[in-house]
């Protein structure tokens, strides 16, 4: 990489230590700091990484302030109405767009990938039946590397392929069997003649004892649900399963640390917290309420937060809860479900933090979760299983990011320091004398 100017620091004692500054194809430039702890004897501090690019990356760039999201170079808006899931997954995966030729293989070859080892049944059983389908998904997913021995070499790029078609084809698999296991319902096993997404609704929503049909409108909102969430740069549970995946650990065990880390409030559970705010606030009163339940979000001393909006990048409207709210009104137009009581109230809600000082000041817009929820309570997917969604459509982003770290020759075990603010160091006194 060729440096494209330089930084100047000045610090201790009037001494200046001098970095060079890097720029990206587009987005800001960075100040390459790697030889500042040699230089200065300093290192840098940004808890959260407010400030900081931990690698580079080829994969997705967005401009927050602009509300922009591009999947290697091609704009969200135009991936959604254009592209199917697992052509998205291609694009991510390789870096550019499938010819027909190309799509029509890799669809055939993920989708011969679908099949668990049978083996990998007789897992769920030692989960309890009430445990959080996400709980079930780290440990099933970690497992994953106890049985697919022959995809665990990272340095071989065979390998890492087909550890990242067998990610991609089975998560829908163990998403499935993760639910039908909570409702006592027997595994459906997934069959080759459907879509990914028309076969992944099959396996959460047939039994054996009724013949299912697919609703094509239905699987659309699901395919675009996985399209929105497939990738979003250098997000908390990406930078983790980077993180796990910079000490060598095989792709199996870094995915299910991204799932971890995904659990969370403030990330992928954010649509079911939000479907639980929504659903809480109905029940208090609705639309009738909102007043009082804005006035608690804006109190500090509540703790209370307005699920579904605000975001680390986007300081604008996040360009995936427009898409998800043109396919929420289309997915409940075709179930008839245009006077959803939710629905009004999320628009209602919307209405009102959009005119909300205290929204508009903190540039707090909605993001995509604000949305989803709904369209997945639309599509008869239970609350509990929606960040089990969120993370079947990021796995896909969760590989390429780990593919492209594991080839990057620059890349390095993270490792951060800190300013340590403990005792300094102390003799000890023996048990007996204290
Ligand atoms: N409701 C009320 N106030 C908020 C909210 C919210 N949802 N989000 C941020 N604020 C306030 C925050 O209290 C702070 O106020 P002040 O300046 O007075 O202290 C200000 O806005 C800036 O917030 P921040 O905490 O510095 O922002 P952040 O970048 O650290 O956090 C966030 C981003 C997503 C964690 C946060 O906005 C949030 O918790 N939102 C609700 C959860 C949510 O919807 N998460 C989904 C994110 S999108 C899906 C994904 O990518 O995982």
């Amino acid at each position: 990489m060729q440096a494209k100017g330089k930084a100047t620091l000045e610090y201790t004692d009037g001494k200046t230590a001098e970095f060079p500054v890097f720029g990206g194809s587009i987005g800001p430039d960075v100040i390459d700091i790697r030889t500042l702890l040699g230089k200065t004897g300093m290192f840098t501090y940004d808890p959260g990484f407010l400030s900081t690019a931990s690698c580079q990356s080829a994969i997705t760039y967005i401009d927050g302030d602009e509300g922009v999201l591009l999947y290697r170079g091609y704009p969200i808006e135009q991936i959604a109405q254009h592209c199917d899931f697992l052509e998205t997954a291609y694009l991510i995966l390789n870096g550019e767009l499938p010819t027909a030729a190309e799509k029509a293989e890799f669809d055939s070859t993920v989708t011969h990938h679908t099949m668990v080892h049978e083996q990998l049944t007789r897992f769920f059983s030692g989960f309890r039946r009430d445990a959080h389908p996400m709980a079930v998904m780290v440990g099933v997913v970690g497992a994953l590397s106890a049985f697919y021995h022959d995809s665990l070499d990272i340095n071989d790029a065979n390998h890492r392929r087909v550890s990242a078609i067998r990610l991609i084809a089975k998560l829908p698999t163990i998403v499935a069997m993760s639910y039908k296991y909570t409702v006592g319902q027997p595994f459906v096993y997934p069959t080759n003649n459907l879509s990914y997404s028309a076969n992944f609704m099959r396996m959460m929503f047939s039994v054996p004892t009724e013949e299912y049909k697919v609703n094509d409108v239905l699987v659309r909102a699901l395919d675009r649900i996985l399209i929105l969430h497939a990738d979003h740069e250098q997000n908390a549970s990406t930078s983790t399963v980077r993180l796990a995946g910079s000490s060598g650990a095989n792709p199996f065990a870094c995915i299910s640390t991204g799932i971890a880390c995904l659990w969370g409030p403030a990330h992928g559970g954010a649509n079911e917290a939000c479907l639980h705010m929504l659903e809480e606030l109905q029940a208090r009163g609705g639309v009738e309420k909102l007043g009082e339940f804005i006035a608690q979000v804006k109190d500090k001393t509540s703790q209370v937060k307005l699920m579904g909006f605000g975001h680390r990048v986007y300081k604008n409207y996040d360009p995936r809860a427009k898409l998800m709210r043109e396919t929420c009104h289309e997915v409940l137009t075709e179930l008839g479900l245009h006077d959803d009581p939710l629905f009004k109230l999320a628009i209602a809600l919307e209405k009102v933090a959009l005119e909300d000082e205290y929204f508009v000041q903190r540039k707090l817009y909605p993001n995509v979760d604000f949305y989803s929820g709904i369209v997945q309570r639309a599509l008869g997917i239970p609350t509990s299983m929606f960040t089990c969604i969120f993370a079947l459509a990021r796995t896909v982003g969760w590989i390429a990011q780990w593919t492209e770290m594991i080839a990057d020759p620059e890349m390095k075990i993270g490792r951060p320091r800190q300013l340590y603010t403990g005792a300094a160091r102390r003799d000890l006194t023996p048990i007996g004398q204290r």
